[in-house]
């Protein structure tokens, strides 16, 4: 069937789009496979194969539980990957106590706009996951990448298997390295394409990257630039009145979801968001504009496989970022919490449903 995407009414297009998703669904039901990408010395897929065979059983019943009470700590947590990957490797250091990027309430130290949550729900895994295998058996960020995937596929989107073997860092960054590390949101496309391309990540791989804000939301801090003096011309009209009803000063203290379409869904309608005007970040919407992502973002629209192909491919690519294997670092038996500044290992499972495993 053919989808036309020129200046389509957005309505046309998403149905186009809908049914090809549906076409795709049925042929695609067994999930994608990341394509047999070499993996970084020290990871492999069954790390964890004897030492603690039910570790992906174990967080796939608790992050189901966990996000159906909260559809929100999906995204949280997705994020939480992110910028653990992105700021000194994923090696579980933002999950620190005094990381710049960790739990606002334990440090003063975190910075307040990154508002990233959900650590509580990771070190309650690692308590699940320990009290089965034992102290010292998995890392924390493993756990992390593990959930990762997790809130993906648990809100729609594509299975695939997570390299394991990560070992947990010994320090956080500093506040200044967080900042300098993590791709801003007021950005273009050509600054971000410079600053990931710095990281190894080419124009399709941003594209497809961008493309996890297809759920969870976003404070006016992050877009309000866009709204006030002047309005962005590349924001839609009706959105711009919709999210300036949302955020009357710039940074007033509210949220909106990152996709309007589909909000706690993982799917591709961000991208027909974006080709409507209607991304909410200038670091999303521009890749419509720059001549260089344009067609991804297109190819993505109409493709949800394909976007789920490259996503897939991205994730396992990123949750490899300057890890730590074999003897470098620990397995810490608190996520918060160095082992050389934590002598108490707590297996304790919080809550009511300390079901056996
Ligand atoms: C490409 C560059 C990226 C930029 C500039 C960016 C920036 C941001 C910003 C500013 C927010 C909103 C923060 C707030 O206002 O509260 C956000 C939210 C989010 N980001 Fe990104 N991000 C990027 C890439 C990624 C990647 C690679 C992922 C995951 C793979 C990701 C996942 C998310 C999620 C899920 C949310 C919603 C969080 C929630 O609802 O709590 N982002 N991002
Ligand atoms: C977050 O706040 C810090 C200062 O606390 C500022 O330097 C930085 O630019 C802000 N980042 C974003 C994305 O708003
Ligand atoms: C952090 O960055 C700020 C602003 O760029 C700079 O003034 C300060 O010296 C830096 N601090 C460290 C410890 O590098
Ligand atoms: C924003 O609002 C939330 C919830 O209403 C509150 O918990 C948070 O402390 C507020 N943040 C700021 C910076 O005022
Ligand atoms: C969508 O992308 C997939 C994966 O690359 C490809 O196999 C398929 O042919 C594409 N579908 C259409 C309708 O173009």
């Amino acid at each position: 069937m053919a989808c036309k995407i020129t200046i389509v009414p957005f309505h046309t297009l998403a149905l186009c789009v809908s049914v090809l998703a549906v076409m795709v669904m049925l042929l695609h039901m067994q999930g994608v496979e990341a394509q047999q990408q070499p993996l970084v010395k020290g990871l492999s897929w069954k790390y964890y194969e004897s030492s603690c065979p039910k570790l992906e059983s174990i967080i796939r019943k608790q992050m189901e539980k966990v996000i159906k009470k909260d559809v929100g700590l999906a995204a949280a947590l997705l994020r939480v990957h992110f910028h653990d990957c992105f700021v000194q490797g994923c090696d579980g250091s933002l999950l620190l106590d005094g990381s710049s990027s960790g739990p606002v309430d334990s440090e003063k130290t975190a910075i307040p706009n990154l508002s990233l949550r959900g650590f509580d729900v990771i070190e309650d895994l690692r308590k699940r996951v320990h009290k089965q295998c034992g102290a010292g058996s998995v890392s924390c960020s493993d756990i992390t990448a593990i959930v990762a995937r997790d809130t993906i596929v648990l809100t729609g989107g594509p299975e695939y298997s997570v390299p394991l073997g990560r070992r947990d860092g010994l320090s956080f960054a500093t506040r200044n390295a967080t900042l300098a590390n993590l791709p801003s949101p007021f950005v273009p496309t050509d600054t971000l394409l410079t600053n990931l391309a710095a990281k190894n990540f080419d124009a399709t791989e941003v594209v497809a990257l961008s493309g996890a804000h297809t759920i969870g939301v976003v404070h006016c801090s992050s877009f309000g630039q866009r709204l006030y003096p002047t309005q962005d011309t590349t924001m839609d009209q009706t959105f711009a009145k919709t999210l300036k009803g949302v955020c009357p000063t710039a940074n007033t203290n509210a949220t909106t979801f990152l996709d309007l379409r589909s909000e706690n869904v993982f799917d591709n309608k961000f991208y027909v968001d974006l080709m409507n005007k209607q991304g909410v970040m200038t670091s999303d919407q521009d890749l419509y504009t720059d001549k260089r992502t344009r067609d991804i973002v297109t190819s993505f629209a109409v493709n949800q496989t394909l976007f789920f192909e490259k996503f897939v491919d991205v994730m396992v690519k990123m949750g490899q970022m300057q890890v730590l294997t074999g003897t470098q670092g620990e397995i810490r038996n608190t996520c918060s919490k160095r082992n050389s500044d934590n002598l108490v290992i707590s297996n304790v499972v919080e809550g009511h449903d300390t079901e056996s495993f």
